[in-house]
């Protein structure tokens, strides 16, 4: 071969491989939650999966424990394009899209596993076809936690206790207005600054989950888990919009399936993760309550109708969530 043939080809070489490093791509995904937590843990997987299905032109790098920002930040950094993705609670979007409320009426599903038939059904898949146009981000998916539960520092007999007591809150207003029913004074805080305030006493009890008690060891400062399930939690994947819109529909497709099958398998898995956590809090000195809607009286008609009036999609979810148990 000449000289100049050899060149060619050596250029032409370089240029394939410029070109496809160039089409690789690395996404950044934020999560509020540590590391160690069943969301960030599904977002690895999924990032591994998605990196072996597109044969290395997609990798994910996943920033756990909200190393980017707290969930409002990562939301604007989704519409600007600055993050590519991210696993974020339905609670922040609650906040963006008051519709989204409806998800957290109380007693709306039974456990994760229904969650995860109602927010697969009809009324919840509509709802994330809103978030492109309302909140700039494409919703590719939901997944669950574990069903939320109060972890108090005082005896939790019956629904009187709760009265005048401080109650931690995810700031939103479905909880918040829940805890205001019930007589409390709810006192929003992010999970990561729960454990010191309940230390402190700076609160009297938390609206939390299992996996957060054991995990993020809540356990240690409470004297009673109200084992309610009250609530779902759910978690939702979300595209940056303006990433969406530069990417090829197979690539979109490639990822949104990846993403939500990750998601989705979340469900499964908090049936087991919850029974597993509430054996070992069973270990420790906290005195677990079982409870159910009855615990609660007519706070919960009066959520129902503050929020029916808020939200007509609260009507067609009660009814999907009833042909689910026939
Ligand atoms: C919470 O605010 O309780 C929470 C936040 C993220 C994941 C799960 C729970």
């Amino acid at each position: 071969m000449s000289f100049k043939r050899v060149v060619t080809a050596l250029a032409v070489a370089i240029g394939i491989a410029s070109s496809a490093a160039s089409a690789a791509k690395e996404l950044r995904l934020g999560l509020i939650v540590p590391g160690t937590h069943e969301w960030s843990q599904a977002a690895v997987a999924m990032g591994k999966d998605l990196e072996k299905k597109s044969e290395g032109k997609y990798s994910v790098t996943v920033f756990p424990a909200g190393q980017l920002g707290n969930e409002a930040q990562m939301l604007q950094q989704l519409q600007t394009g600055a993050l590519d993705m991210a696993f974020m609670t339905v609670a922040e979007i609650t906040n963006r899209v008051p519709d989204f409320g409806a998800l957290f009426a109380p007693y709306l599903v039974r456990d994760v596993r229904e969650s995860g038939l109602l927010l697969n059904g009809p009324t919840a898949q509509k709802m994330l076809g809103r978030l492109p146009r309302e909140i700039g981000a494409v919703g590719v998916g939901y997944g669950g936690a574990s069903m939320r539960l109060m972890l108090n520092a005082f005896p939790t007999n019956n629904v009187g206790d709760i009265k005048g007591r401080k109650m931690r809150i995810t700031p939103f207003p479905p909880v918040r207005d829940f805890y205001q029913l019930l007589g409390a004074a709810s006192t929003p805080m992010p999970v990561t600054d729960v454990y010191d305030s309940l230390a402190n006493g700076q609160v009297d009890g938390i609206d939390a989950d299992m996996e957060l008690v054991w995990r993020m060891k809540f356990y240690e400062r409470g004297k009673t888990l109200l084992y309610s399930s009250h609530m779902m939690f759910p978690v939702i994947g979300l595209v940056s919009g303006r990433v969406w819109q530069q990417l090829p529909p197979a690539d979109r497709e490639l990822i949104s399936s990846t993403a939500k099958q990750h998601l989705n398998g979340l469900f499964d898995s908090y049936m087991q993760v919850e029974k597993e956590m509430l054996k070992n809090i069973q270990g420790t000195n906290v005195n677990v309550k079982v409870a159910g809607p009855e615990f609660f009286g007519d706070t919960l008609e009066k959520w129902e109708e503050i929020w029916l009036k808020r939200t007509p999609v609260l009507a067609d979810l009660r009814k999907e969530s009833a042909a689910l148990r026939k």
